[in-house]
């Protein structure tokens, strides 16, 4: 077998939109379909789901105000803006805690429940980009929706038990995808582990994933720790600290 026959044998429509994806964050002026949206918004919601809960929802902005502070909520980020539609994702325990009482009980909240909520967005929301990528849209993913969850939540109408988890933005790409250089990923060798954890030492591997990213980057030095680097002075103190006081009163549990 030749190595294009290989190749060929473990590629599919899947794992190509997999392979080219980049974060886009520059969008033409162009709509993106209520039709194609739909088309998105429901095949990922094929996603596998903790127990079949499906402890998350969607919401849908495309209102230009509400998009502008959310941008905002999310420190300026402008491709909230300028992008044709945002799209949040959701841990949601309010619909559990209705089911319950449906049936005279009560959702016996826990770290557990908090998880799995969050979980449960995340993946949705992996597809979303997925199959949007495979329209050919761009995507970001918004973490800055944790910023200010509870000001997030009073802006969208989430009830008690909901916090957007991140969002995303989608539009037409400026450079059509699979045009750019792709963001280095650490190797393989440093992520997949064979049976047990690997007992190498990282340290090489992540010195040169550093050169290799600073070149991505177009640092002038290819030797900048351009990965750890970073790293190490973001997570020297605990990000967004709020947070969990934030989601208790959101009705979330931490025990
Ligand atoms: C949960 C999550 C939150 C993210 N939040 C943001 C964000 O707030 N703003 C942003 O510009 N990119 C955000 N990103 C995108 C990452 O920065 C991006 O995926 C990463 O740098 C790798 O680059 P690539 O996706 O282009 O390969 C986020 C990604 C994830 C998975």
């Amino acid at each position: 077998m030749t190595i294009r026959e290989e190749t060929d044998l473990y590629e599919t429509a899947g794992t190509q939109t997999l392979n080219q994806h980049a974060s886009v964050r520059a969008f033409i002026d162009k709509p993106v379909p209520d039709e194609m949206l739909n088309a998105i918004l429901n095949a990922a919601r094929r996603s596998p789901t903790s127990s079949n809960m499906q402890t998350y929802s969607i919401i849908v902005v495309r209102s230009p105000e509400t998009r502008q502070r959310l941008a905002e909520l999310a420190g300026n980020q402008r491709h909230i803006e300028q992008c044709d539609v945002f799209v949040g994702f959701l841990a949601d325990l309010n619909r559990l805690e209705i089911a319950g009482e449906m049936h005279g009980q009560p959702l016996a909240k826990s770290l557990e429940t908090t998880l799995v909520a969050t979980v449960d967005a995340a993946l949705v929301g992996m597809s979303v980009q997925t199959a949007a990528e495979s329209f050919g849209l761009g995507a970001v993913m918004i973490g800055g929706m944790r910023n200010h969850p509870q000001k997030v939540a009073d802006l969208l109408g989430f009830p008690p038990g909901v916090y957007m988890v991140y969002g995303m933005s989608i539009g037409w790409p400026q450079a059509p995808l699979g045009t750019k250089s792709l963001k280095p990923r650490l190797p393989e060798e440093l992520i997949i582990h064979h049976e047990a954890y690997s007992e190498d030492d990282p340290r090489p591997l992540i010195a040169d994933y550093d050169g290799e990213l600073a070149a991505f980057y177009g640092q002038r030095n290819q030797h900048t720790a351009a990965w750890s680097g970073p790293i190490a002075s973001r997570l020297n103190t605990p990000r967004r600290p709020h947070l969990r006081q934030t989601l208790e009163a959101m009705g979330f549990h931490f025990d």
